[in-house]
């Protein structure tokens, strides 16, 4: 087994990437919150994605958050390379508030990034991203908080992928 699979389960997210025509879509579980104030996101991307030439190209990218039903569409986008993929995905790209790379309907929020930092870590590049706007779906964050009713998607193991449990703990 892989080491790095004893930090799973993780979130699954969707990383938009590309302008116009060239607009990409991929999976990404690497992905992190690096600073609330100016809020700073990264996300690790292997240089054989084709995200990683587009996000180094236009030096933006959207993290995109996906639900349980937007599976079979995650797993394309985690399996396949390239915008050629888009034609056999689902998803409908919308413009983002403050990027021209765009941001996913359907999805249950965008997070729009600027590139402010790039750098090489083993296998991957870490992006940082300054995050520069945001859209989301009212019904999936009410009063502040995620809504669990809305399927936020969670990755177990390669293939298998879990939502949240509806009942809340408190310490
Ligand atoms: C659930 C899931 C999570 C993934 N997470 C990452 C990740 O964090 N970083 C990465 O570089 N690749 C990740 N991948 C692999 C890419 O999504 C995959 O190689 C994809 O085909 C790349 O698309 P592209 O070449 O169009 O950019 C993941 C794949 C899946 C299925």
């Amino acid at each position: 087994m892989d080491a790095y699979r004893l930090l799973y389960p993780m979130r699954t997210y969707l990383i938009v990437s590309g302008h116009g025509e060239e607009a990409n879509v991929m999976a990404a579980d690497w992905v992190t919150i690096l600073s609330h104030e100016p809020f700073m996101v990264g996300v690790a991307v292997s240089p054989k994605r084709y995200t990683h030439r587009l996000i180094s190209k236009y030096r933006e990218f959207i993290v995109s958050v996906p639900s349980l039903d937007m599976l079979r569409d995650v797993w394309i986008a985690g399996t396949k390379s390239g915008p050629s993929k888009l034609k056999e995905m689902s998803i409908t790209l919308v413009p983002s508030t403050k990027i021209e790379t765009p941001s996913i309907k359907e999805a249950l929020a965008n997070i729009e990034c600027k590139v402010i930092d790039a750098r090489d870590y083993g296998d991957h590049t870490w992006f940082v991203g300054e995050v520069v706007g945001w859209s989301y779906n009212e019904k999936a964050f009410k009063n502040g908080k995620p809504n669990l009713e809305a399927k936020f998607l969670a990755h177990a193991a390669w293939t298998d992928f879990v939502t949240f449990d509806k009942k809340i703990h408190r310490p």
